[in-house]
């Protein structure tokens, strides 16, 4: 798995399939790359919903890959 932090954005989560279970709701994300907020503007919190450019975000790349 590999998670990169975006320049002034979002943590991008490479996956194959992910199940997300949010307040007893189940989800199947099928997306290769979820983006989840690292701003905490997003009002669809854990995605990230674009709001990192309204409040001008700042935050360094990172990235980690997990064996
Ligand atoms: S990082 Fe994109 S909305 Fe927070």
């Amino acid at each position: 798995m590999k998670i990169k932090a975006a320049e002034n954005g979002p943590y991008l989560i490479e996956v194959n399939e992910a199940k997300l279970i949010k307040n007893g709701s189940e989800q199947v994300l099928t997306q290769k790359t979820i983006a989840l907020c690292r701003c905490g503007q997003s009002s669809n919190k854990p995605f990230c919903d674009g709001s990192h450019k309204k409040c001008e975000f700042k935050g360094e790349v990172v990235e980690i890959e997990i064996k």
